[in-house]
């Protein structure tokens, strides 16, 4: 699966697990995916918050199976295990996380936005996404690896897109130790309710960066999510709302 790192921003595992307040952190010097290790540490039983953290992930993915680029040093690479005690849909779920990184980084002092479904965004380019990915034992869940990829620290590689972004162009010095002192805790207090709430919906609002953006797929205007997590669209023949995909800005 990978080689294992010792110490991540100096500390072991041991010691980031306590200071996180989770069972258990394994920090990996190159895996695969940090997902590919949370789901086969839920496989052999570990508990809800164990936490996996790389350093660089040689198949890093993202949504629709695009590749995640994932260099060395630069970012944070991690999943997260959650054994919802209910089965909520992972794209309600990947809203609640998206809510949780941007409270985190404005818990830092920078103004990030949310794209739907599953962007960070950062002075209009991409800082980070979340990837959820569920595993099911018959009709009921298993678990859930919660996937978040944050690009902390440039330079960034050529091969990024060059719509990407590092958290230190906007904010200097910025650790990856500091991102997961204000993550974690928020992860660790996400509900798994099936719909968001008004309070989830109106944060969301508040940071929603596709919101009154024409798009040119599926043609029409972004009008927000609804409590389902599904992206309204107002196009020339009605209201759409999307609930999976991905949209095209104008
Ligand atoms: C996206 O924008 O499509 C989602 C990207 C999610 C990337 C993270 S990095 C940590 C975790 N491991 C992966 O392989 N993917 C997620």
């Amino acid at each position: 699966m990978g080689a294992r790192a010792l110490t991540y921003e100096d500390l072991d595992g041991p010691a980031l697990a306590r200071l996180l307040g989770v069972p258990s952190c394994e920090i990996w010097e190159t895996v695969t995916s940090t997902l590919d290790v949370a789901h086969a540490r839920a496989a052999e039983g570990a508990p809800h918050g164990t936490l996996v953290l790389a350093e660089e992930q040689t198949h890093g993915r993202g949504r629709l199976s695009r590749r995640w680029v994932s260099p060395r040093g630069c970012g944070l690479w991690l999943a997260y295990l959650a054994r919802p005690s209910r089965d909520a849909p992972s794209g309600v779920i990947a809203l609640r996380v998206g809510l949780a990184v941007g409270g985190a980084l404005r818990a830092l002092g920078l103004e990030p936005q949310l794209k739907w479904p599953n962007d960070v965004v950062l002075c209009d380019r991409k800082a980070g996404g979340i990837l959820c990915e569920a595993r099911w034992k018959g009709v009921r869940l298993g678990w859930l690896a919660i996937g978040i990829g944050l690009n902390v620290r440039g330079p960034l590689p050529p091969t990024l897109p060059e719509h990407a972004i590092a958290l230190d162009a906007v904010r200097p010095g910025i650790t990856r130790l500091a991102v997961l002192r204000e993550l974690v805790p928020r992860l660790e207090a996400l509900s798994y309710a099936d719909t968001l709430t008004a309070d989830e919906c109106s944060t969301f609002e508040a940071w929603d960066w596709l919101r009154n953006r024409q798009l040119a797929e599926p043609p029409g205007v972004a009008r927000g999510i609804d409590r389902s997590g599904a992206l309204i669209v107002e196009t020339p023949h009605g209201v759409a709302r999307l609930r999976g995909g991905s949209v095209v800005v104008a």
